[in-house]
């Protein structure tokens, strides 16, 4: 496996293979890998002929109480799950290289970024636009993996993609989830002991809005409410949001008469956790 630290090298390593045909998948990551990350890994790989693993801590995603200097590293365990999945190259430019000081370009997305995450991190999607834009241009694959458990990123992502005709094919792979549900991030390093028990509450009021759903409920207040109920019983708990949305747009749905997503984000002491779920109503 390589370790590419240059974006032009990276680039030169991609144009060639392209020329010679090769399908190349991204899977973009800001390391500290867990299964969630394996399970994308290992679906590039049985679709593309070669795939890179970027590894970078992008700071502009970050807002300024948050934990950038603090975020999960662990360089040399990130390697070695990508050398074991048969990954080619791992690209791990620095923040220089991908901010130089003249740097002044910033993609948003005003409308998928407004709510939810966008509301709570005011700069995250504009981050997170600009740092993929750039992956692409300079990893230059036919083909991107991103986790469901981002939701808004996922959508995001498709959004920016169609608009600027990047010519890349989003795979979005399922939420990989402990064994009590708690969904996989590599923020979870951060609960305590305690916090981690109580932590699959998110997960617990998500299932409680796809049950009511499933019971034929379709008034979004309703579904919203039943949610609300499971995570108020978990009093350490502090609800950013809980809602029920129309999963292309996000936009909430007053009636769920099709697909539809249930977007949770919560504070459990310093840590805030997001999750998701997507559900029909027949
Ligand atoms: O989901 C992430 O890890 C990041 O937001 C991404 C897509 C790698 C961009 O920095």
């Amino acid at each position: 496996m390589k370790i590419i630290r240059s974006p032009s090298a990276m680039t030169a390593w991609s144009e060639g293979l392209r020329r010679e045909g090769v399908r190349i998948g991204l899977v973009p990551t800001m390391g500290a890998l867990h299964d969630g990350h394996r399970a994308l890994i290992r679906a590039a790989r049985l679709r593309c002929d070669a795939l890179a693993v970027s590894i970078f801590v992008n700071p502009t995603q970050f807002g300024p109480r948050e934990d950038l200097t603090k975020y999960p590293r662990h360089i040399s365990r990130d390697r070695a799950l990508c050398r074991k999945e048969g990954v080619d190259v791992c690209f791990e430019p620095t923040a220089e290289a991908m901010y130089p000081e003249r740097f002044q370009t910033i993609v948003t997305l005003p409308t998928i970024a407004r709510r939810w995450e966008g509301e709570v991190r005011p700069h995250h999607f504009s981050g997170v636009a600009t740092v993929v834009t750039k992956l692409f241009g300079i990893v230059r694959p036919q083909i991107s993996y991103f986790g469901q458990k981002d939701f808004q990123q996922s959508a995001l992502v498709r959004q920016l993609v169609e608009d600027l005709n990047l010519g890349v094919t989003i795979v979005v792979g399922s939420t990989v989830r402990e064994k009590d549900g708690l969904a996989l991030s590599s923020r979870n390093v951060y609960l305590s002991p305690d916090d981690r028990v109580r932590a699959v509450t998110l997960y617990r009021s998500l299932q409680a809005g796809a049950d009511v759903i499933r019971r034929g409920v379709r008034a979004g207040k309703v579904i919203q409410t039943a949610m609300h109920r499971v995570v108020k019983a978990e009093p350490s708990m502090a609800v950013d949001y809980l809602v029920v949305c129309n999963p292309h747009t996000l936009e909430p749905l007053s009636m769920v008469t099709g697909k539809a997503v249930l977007l949770g984000a919560v504070r459990l002491g310093p840590v805030r956790l997001i999750d998701n779920l997507l559900v029909t109503a027949f």
